[in-house]
This record gives C-alpha cells, structure tokens and sequence, in this order.
C-alpha cells in the first residue's frame, strides 16, 4: 500500500486526477471503477480541465460505478447517476453506452447484482478503481460487518450512513434505505485501486483502515491485502496516521 500525503483537498483532488489520468494515457481503452460522494468531486473537476486542454481522451474508456441507489430514478439529481453525469460524463468525451452504473430501478436485487457483477466480467474486469472512504469505514456501500467474499449485492444502509448522506437530501427520510453495490471481492478484483481522503473528521478512520487490523468491522481495512493500492489523502485526514 503506497500512501501519499497531500497538502489539502485541491492537491489530494490533483494528484489522484494525475494518477486516473496516468492509467487513461497509458491504456487508452482501460475499464475506470469510479466513485460517487463529495471527496471525488474535486479529481473529476481536474480531469475535466485537462480534458477540455486537450490533455486526456476518455473516447475510448469505459467506466463501471461502485454503487446506487435503489429505488431512485436516474432523474432524481441526488441518484449516483445523475451525479456522475453532472460531475464528470456530461463534460468529457466518454461514450454514454461505454458508461455503466447498477440500475436502481430493477426492483429484483438478485438479477440486477448478477447483470452487473457479469458485465463487469465481460468487460475484462477494473483496471483501476477509485474509492472514497465512509465515517464507519464503509467502501462503496460495503457497510461495517459485510462479508469480504461478497460480489455486487443489495445492502441496508446503516443509520450512520444515512445521516451523512441526509444533508443532500431535503430530509433523512428521503434518503433511501437500500443500495446495489459492488461487493469487497468485486472490489479487491480491481488490478490497482486508488482511494482518495479528505478531513479531519475522516482522521480517525485512516487510522483504523490503514493501520489497525484487518477486520470486517472496518470495510477499508481489507484493502492492506490488495497488491496494488494507492492511498492520496490529505494532512487532515492523516492526522492520526502513524507516518
Ligand atoms: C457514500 C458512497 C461512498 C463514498 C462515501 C464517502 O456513502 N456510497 O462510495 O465513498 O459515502 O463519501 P464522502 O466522500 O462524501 O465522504
């Protein structure tokens, strides 16, 4: 696991664009795990300027998303969709049908996660993927006590997740109580993986995560086992890190 330390969120959000960016040039037509939440927002404002430069081509990339929603429509603007589109696929040459994220609206979990989980397959599998890193220690929506065997899968978003992710909703009762999300073996499949941190209120968790023992109750903490992992976060999210 390479850690790099970042001076603050806008250089944490350049050097991931850089290292996203580094994996797109060097293999133009590469498979991107991609991300949703506020901590990635600033590596796809990046890679939209060096796109719009002239810099970086996504004409030939295909992307797969961690997770959704169920039951949100991709109208619905707070939809994982809707923000991938908004952040990043509305603003760069990516191919619409080359994007592919877990249909929230197939109500029969168990078709959609295998539809997923096997187009993931056919596509020959992540060459990178990109994580964030929940309060509870959750990647994608793989929340505290979830299996480290598990495929793409329907969870029961825990209330701490809930109340974080309320304060983009009008109400926590708005927020949805189920997601379809890449499993921590779907995850651990990814050839190289770059997970990116930002705060203070996250310094707690880089600790356990990166540096304490690897345990289900602690999602992320699976990652220390992958062979390729790449972790940018900043002083503040560092800050409790023993290095
Ligand atoms: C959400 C997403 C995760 C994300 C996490 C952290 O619940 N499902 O993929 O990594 O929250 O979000 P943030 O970056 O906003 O702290």
């Amino acid at each position: 696991m390479k850690i790099y330390k970042a001076k603050d969120y806008n250089d944490m959000s350049r050097k991931a664009a850089n290292i996203i960016s580094a994996q797109v040039i060097m293999k133009p037509d590469c498979v991107l795990g991609l991300a949703t939440g506020s901590t990635p927002v600033g590596a796809y404002q990046q890679l939209v300027k060096w796109y719009e430069k002239g810099d970086i081509d996504f004409s030939e990339v295909k992307t797969v998303n961690l997770d959704e929603y169920k039951g949100l429509p991709i109208e619905n603007d707070q939809s994982y969709y809707y923000f991938m589109h908004e952040n990043l696929f509305d603003k760069v040459n990516v191919k619409p049908e080359n994007t592919n994220l877990p249909n929230g609206m197939e109500p029969d979990a168990e078709k959609e996660c295998a539809r997923y989980e096997a187009l993931i397959q056919s596509l020959g599998g992540v060459d990178l993927q990109l994580l964030g890193l929940g309060h509870n220690g959750h990647i994608g929506f793989n929340e505290p006590g979830a299996a480290f065997e598990k495929e793409t899968h329907c969870v029961d978003l825990q209330e701490r997740t809930i109340e974080a992710n309320k304060r983009f909703f009008a109400s926590a009762d708005d927020v949805p109580r189920q997601a379809y999300t890449m499993g921590i073996k779907t995850i651990m499949m990814a050839k190289k993986i770059l997970i990116v941190v930002s705060g203070e209120d996250k310094a707690d968790i880089v600790a356990k995560a990166f540096f304490g023992p690897v345990t289900p109750s602690v999602p992320a903490s699976i990652l220390q086992m992958h062979p390729d992992v790449t972790v940018v976060a900043d002083e503040a999210a560092l800050s409790k890190a023993p290095c």
